[in-house]
């Protein structure tokens, strides 16, 4: 059976972890050591920003934000196709959550329509690791408004629109070093930004709130990431433009194969991350009877990114989510993630194009 992806690590890189940890292990310096600077030097050169602050969780490289942007009673626009995170932390940072429609990319229509007065930050989620062509323009919305711009960027490592990268596009990025993402520290997240004082107050929230004399100064958590999980990330972020080159060629692969009638692949605006190769199937075939003759045939399909957006999942009834989201509907119901991992073979590859193509001839 070909997997919809594995995290697996590959014997060489597996041999550099084992002889960190074992440095890390005999050093005793379990937290806020080398290896986590070594991670966020490596991530501030990734996304092109002055600095990057490593955290246990993109979830809280997003809540980190939002606290620090004091968004305690205020809007935030949040995409309704997203993962759960980027509304559940907005809400925990004190904040209004709205959602706007948004497929693979953001509705325009209804976003520029919900940028009013009230709105204190507005979210954008590069899904798959694609970055909308309309970012420019929704940045110089933000910037009119007087409104930061924050990016999800958890699917989005080395992603980039005309030359940009991910997380350096707007006021902060928050990346997810999770263990289905891209690039994985177990449980993991990164901040990036140029600006110092959110770079100063994430390095507060993510002790306890401690600042350099040990005295509590703001409500924050036991965010810090782990020196073994830092290690475990460096090592891949050591050959990231390598192992992007290898999803890249494989999305390639599957848009110049397999786009016709019954599939199209979306265009590419810059060069896309990989976490996802996402296509949309016409309207009137049926999703779940193709994914289970692929099945049957021996290729697993992901789930979708996201195949049940915001509006719809119970937690989030009290939100706009009487409001119609049809942009997001049309992409729930018929975009297709297919297998794709750094490490998937050639023959792979064919198998699951001569898969698809039989199944969908059927
Ligand atoms: C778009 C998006 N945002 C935020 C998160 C939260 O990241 P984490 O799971 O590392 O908390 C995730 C991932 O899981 C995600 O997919």
């Amino acid at each position: 059976m070909i997997p919809p992806f594995t995290a697996a690590l590959p014997s060489e890189e597996i041999g550099v972890v084992l002889a960190a940890a074992e440095r890390i292990l005999r050093s005793g310096h379990f937290v806020l050591g080398p290896h986590t600077e070594a991670l966020e030097a490596a991530v501030a050169a990734m996304a092109g920003t002055r600095y990057a602050i490593a955290v246990n969780s993109g979830a809280t490289a997003l809540e980190i934000i939002y606290r620090t942007l004091d968004l305690r009673g205020r809007t935030v626009l949040v995409p309704t196709n997203t993962n759960y995170a980027t509304a559940a932390a907005a809400l925990a940072a004190g904040a209004r959550v709205e959602l706007y429609d948004a497929g693979l990319y953001p509705g325009m229509a209804d976003l520029e329509h919900r940028l009013t007065a009230e709105v204190g930050a507005v979210v954008v989620v590069h899904i798959g690791g694609y970055i909308s062509p309309d970012l420019p323009a929704i940045m110089a919305w933000c910037q009119r408004a007087g409104v930061p711009l924050i990016e999800d960027a958890a699917h989005a490592h080395g992603s980039t629109l005309a030359d940009r990268p991910a997380g350096g596009l707007g006021y902060a990025g928050a990346f997810s070093f999770f263990a289905t993402k891209v690039v994985t520290t177990g449980e993991g997240g990164v901040i990036t930004t140029d600006d110092p004082d959110l770079d100063a107050m994430a390095r507060l929230y993510r002790n306890q709130g401690k600042d350099n004399h040990g005295r509590h100064v703001v409500t924050g958590g036991s965010w810090r990431m782990t020196e073994l999980g830092a290690a475990l990330g460096t090592t891949q972020l050591d050959h990231l433009d390598r192992d992007l080159d290898r999803r890249r060629a494989v999305i390639d692969r599957y848009s110049g194969t397999l786009s016709g009638p019954a599939l199209t692949f979306p265009a590419l605006h810059g060069q896309v991350s990989g976490h996802k190769v996402i296509a949309l199937l016409t309207p009137g075939i049926d999703r779940k009877q193709l994914r289970d003759k692929v099945f049957a045939a021996g290729v697993e399909l992901a789930r979708g990114v996201y195949e049940q957006p915001l509006h719809t999942q119970p937690v989030f009834s009290a939100l706009n989510a009487a409001d119609r989201f049809s942009v997001a509907d049309d992409f729930a119901d018929r975009h297709l993630c297919l297998p794709l991992w750094r490490g998937m073979t050639d023959d792979m590859v064919t198998r699951v194009i001569d898969t698809l193509t039989t199944c969908l001839e059927r």
